[in-house]
C-alpha cells in the first residue's frame, strides 16, 4: 500500500490578521506536503479556521456583525490568501461547520460517559485574548497573562473538567518511548519539565459566553475552545462520521502524521491533545514540530505597534517564490527569526539573482551558443571535476532527503545551495569558453554542458516543494516536464534540448533603492492613516492630562523604538514606556517637562510596567510645544 502523510497547520483564529508570521506555518506545511507528494506519498494537507470563542463574539459586536457573519468573511479572505500563496491544502476545516460541530459534541459526550470529563466549579484567572485559564503561579508578577501580557480576569463558574491527572504518567511514558514525538528536543524538554511539575485537570467548558459549541447534555455550557479547536485534526478526516475512510487511511493506518505549531501553542498540542486522544482510545501517532516566531525589528508583530508585515506586500514586490524560499531557508526549526527587508533583499541577491539565477541563465546561454541548444549524455568516463560534481550531487541528494523528510528545511536547502555553488565553481574550473575554441574538445565541452544541465535539473527537483513556479520555468528552460523524486539521480536524462533564450528568473535588486521604497511606503501609510470618528468634549474630558518632569530616561534593551522614562508628576514618580527612541536621545530628555495621559490603564510592554503615555511625535520637539499649547489654551487639568 502507498505510504501516507497527513500534515496540519494550527487552525487560525478568525479574529486576527494573517501576517507574514502566521503565514509561515502554512507555507512550511505546504513545503512538507509538496515534498511528500514528490516522494510518492499519498498526502493530505489540512488547514482551517478556529471560529469560536469570546474574542470573536466581542470582535463581531464591535463591527456590528453577528459572529457567524464575521467568521464567514474572514474564512473567504483567508482562503483567497492561501490560493495566492500557492498553498496546496486538501481541505479547509471551519469549526462552525456542521461536520465539525456535531463530532465535537459527540466527543464531549463520550468523554463524559467514560468519566474522563466531570462537572466541577472553577475559579481562575482567565485571559480573554488567549482564551486560556492560568494558575496563579503561571501569571506574571503583576497578575497579567504570561502569554500576551494583557490583564486577566478572575472568573468563577460551574465547569466541566478533563482529567489530565489520570493520564500524566501515560503521557510521560509516551514521550519517553517516542523520542521524536516532540521536536526540536528543546521543546520536548520544556514539555517534560511542565508535566513533571504536576498537571491539574483542565477546564473544558464555559457558561459566561455563548459563541461556541453547546454541550448536548447541558446546553448552558459551551465547549471551551481547546477541545473544540484541537478536534479539527480528526473531524476533518471524518472521525465518528459515516464516512471515516480518510480517518482510517491517514490517521489509524497512516505512515506519517505531523502537526506543526508555533511555540506559543506547544502545551496545548503536546499535553492536552494526546491526553484527549488517550481518553478517546484514538492512537497517539503524530509527531509535533514546534517552530519559533517570525519577529520584526521591534520584536513581536502587533496590532498596537502597527508593525505587521503582510505576505501580499512582500509577494507583490519580490514574487511569491522568493518569499517562500526566504521563510523556509532562513528560519531554523524551533528558533525565532527577525524579518527585515534589508536581509530579505541581501538574501534575494545572493541566493537567487547570483547563485541560482546566474547558474541557469549562463548554462542555457552556453548550451545555445556552443550546441544550438542540444546536448547528449556523454558515454565516456567523467573528468576529475565532473566526478567531483557528481559526488557532491549524490551527497547533497541524500542529505536533502534526510532533512526534508524530518522537517529540517533550512538544513536541506543549505545542501541544495552547496550543489548550486559547486556547479557555479565547476563552470570556472572547466572554462567552457576556452574549450569552445578547440574543435577536438567538442565532446569534452558537450560533457561539461551535460553535467551543468543535470545538476540544474537535480536542483530544480529538490526546490520544487519550496519554489514550485520557478522550478516549472526551469524545467521548461531545460526542455523537460516536471519531475519527481524517482528522477532525483545523476545521469537520468539522455538528451537535453533547451529553450533558445534563457529567462531572467531573478533580477538583481539595488539595496538602497529598496530601502528607500520601504521607507516611503511606511511614510505614506502613516499619511494615509485615516482620521478616527469624531469624539465629543465629554469624551475628551475623560482623558486626564498632567505635566510631569522626566527625571530618568534610558533605552529599553532589545528595542530600537522604546525608551523607559521616569516621570515625576507632582509627588509621584511613574515609569512610562514611550516609542520615541528614534527621535530623542535619552539624556536630552532629562529635566524636560512632558504631557502625560495620566489615567491610561497601566500595561506591561516587554515585561516592563508602563503607567501612562507621553504625548510626543516623531522628529518634532513636541512635548514642550504641547505643554505651551496646553498652557495657552489653559486646559484646566494641565498644571
Ligand atoms: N487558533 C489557535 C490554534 C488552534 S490549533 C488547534 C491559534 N491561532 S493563531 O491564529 O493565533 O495562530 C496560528 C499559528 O500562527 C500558531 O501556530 C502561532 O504560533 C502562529 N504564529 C502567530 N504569530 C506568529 C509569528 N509571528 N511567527 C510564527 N508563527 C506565529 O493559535
Amino acid at each position: 500500500m502507498k505510504k501516507t502523510c497527513y500534515v496540519t497547520t494550527p487552525i487560525y483564529y478568525a479574529s486576527g490578521n494573517v501576517h507574514i508570521g502566521n503565514s509561515y506555518s502554512t507555507i512550511v506545511c505546504d513545503v512538507f506536503a509538496r515534498y511528500n507528494r514528490l516522494r510518492g506519498y499519498d498526502t493530505f494537507y489540512l488547514t482551517g479556521m478556529d471560529e469560536h470563542g469570546q474574542k470573536i463574539e466581542e470582535a463581531a459586536a464591535k463591527l456590528n456583525l453577528s459572529p457567524q457573519q464575521l467568521v464567514d468573511n474572514v474564512a473567504v479572505e483567508t482562503q483567497k490568501l492561501w490560493k495566492e500563496l500557492n498553498i496546496t491544502n486538501d481541505d479547509f476545516i471551519r469549526t462552525t461547520e456542521e461536520r465539525h460541530y456535531r463530532v465535537v459534541q459527540e466527543i464531549f459526550e463520550r468523554l463524559l460517559a467514560s468519566g474522563d470529563i466531570y462537572l466541577g466549579k472553577y475559579t481562575g484567572d482567565y485571559c480573554v485574548s488567549c482564551e486560556a485559564f492560568f494558575t496563579k503561579s503561571q501569571l506574571k508578577e503583576d497578575g497579567t497573562c504570561p502569554d500576551c501580557g494583557k490583564p486577566t480576569r478572575v472568573v468563577q463558574e460551574e465547569s466541566y473538567f478533563l482529567k489530565l491527572t489520570k493520564y500524566q504518567q501515560q503521557l510521560l511514558d509516551h514521550i519517553n518511548n517516542n523520542p521524536d514525538f516532540i521536536q526540536p528536543v528543546t521543546r520536548r524538554n520544556e514539555v517534560v519539565a511542565f508535566i513533571e511539575q504536576g498537571l491539574e485537570d483542565l477546564c473544558v467548558s464555559r457558561t459566561s459566553f455563548k459563541w461556541g459549541i453547546e454541550v448536548t447534555s447541558n446546553p448552558k455550557h459551551v465547549i471551551y475552545v481547546w477541545i473544540d479547536a484541537l478536534s479539527n485534526y480528526l473531524t476533518a478526516l471524518g472521525y465518528l462520521s459515516e464516512d471515516d475512510k480518510n480517518y482510517q487511511k491517514y490517521w489509524v493506518n497512516g505512515t506519517e502524521v505531523v502537526h506543526v505549531v508555533g511555540k506559543d501553542i506547544l502545551r496545548f498540542h503536546a499535553i492536552y491533545w494526546p491526553i484527549m486522544l488517550m481518553a478517546l482510545n484514538v492512537p497517539v501517532n503524530f509527531k509535533l514540530y514546534a517552530h519559533g516566531w517570525v519577529l520584526v525589528k521591534d520584536g513581536k508583530m502587533s496590532k498596537s505597534f502597527g508593525n505587521y508585515i503582510y505576505p501580499r506586500d512582500v509577494v507583490s514586490r519580490y514574487g511569491l517564490d522568493a518569499m517562500r524560499l526566504f521563510l523556509t531557508k532562513e528560519m531554523p526549526l524551533g528558533n525565532d527569526m527577525v524579518f527585515t527587508y534589508d536581509r530579505f533583499v541581501e538574501k534575494y541577491n545572493v541566493d537567487l539573482a547570483n547563485d541560482l539565477g546566474n547558474l541557469v541563465s549562463r548554462s542555457i546561454s552556453m548550451v545555445n551558443k556552443y550546441f544550438n541548444g542540444k546536448v547528449i549524455k556523454p558515454s565516456s568516463t567523467y573528468s576529475a571535476f565532473e566526478q567531483d560534481l557528481v559526488d557532491v550531487a549524490v551527497d547533497v541528494i541524500e542529505k536533502y532527503n534526510q532533512a526534508f523528510a524530518n522537517f529540517r528545511f533550512q538544513t536541506g536547502l543549505n545542501e541544495v545551495w552547496n550543489l548550486i555553488s559547486r556547479t557555479n565553481k565547476f563552470i570556472d574550473e572547466t572554462t567552457p569558453w576556452i574549450l569552445a575554441k578547440t574543435e577536438s574538445e567538442k565532446d569534452h565541452l558537450n560533457s561539461v554542458m551535460y553535467h551543468l544541465l543535470e545538476s540544474i535539473r537535480l536542483v530544480a527537483i529538490m526546490l520544487t516543494p519550496v519554489m514550485p513556479d520557478t522550478c516549472e520555468i526551469i524545467f521548461k528552460e531545460l526542455g523537460l516536464s516536471l519531475q519527481n523524486i524517482d528522477e532525483l539521480a545523476y545521469g537520468k536524462t539522455l538528451e537535453y534540448h533547451v529553450i533558445a533564450q534563457p529567462i531572467v528568473l531573478f533580477k538583481r535588486l539595488d539595496l538602497d533603492e529598496e530601502i528607500k521604497y520601504h521607507e516611503q511606503k511606511n511614510a505614506q501609510q502613516v499619511k494615509r492613516n485615516p482620521i478616527k470618528p469624531e469624539i465629543t468634549i465629554e469624551d475628551f474630558n475623560k482623558i486626564d492630562l498632567r505635566v510631569g518632569e522626566v527625571v530618568a530616561a534610558e533605552k529599553v534593551d532589545g528595542s530600537d523604538k522604546l525608551l523607559k522614562l521616569n516621570v515625576k508628576i507632582e509627588e509621584e514618580v511613574r515609569q512610562i514606556l514611550s516609542g520615541i527612541a528614534q527621535s530623542y536621545n535619552p539624556q536630552d530628555l532629562i529635566g524636560k517637562r512632558v504631557v502625560v495621559v495620566a489615567n491610561l490603564k497601566p500595561v506591561k510592554i516587554r515585561g516592563l510596567l508602563s503607567q501612562g503615555m507621553i504625548l510626543a511625535a516623531e522628529g518634532v520637539n513636541l512635548p514642550l510645544e504641547i505643554v505651551e499649547l496646553f498652557k495657552q489654551n489653559s486646559f484646566s487639568k494641565v498644571s
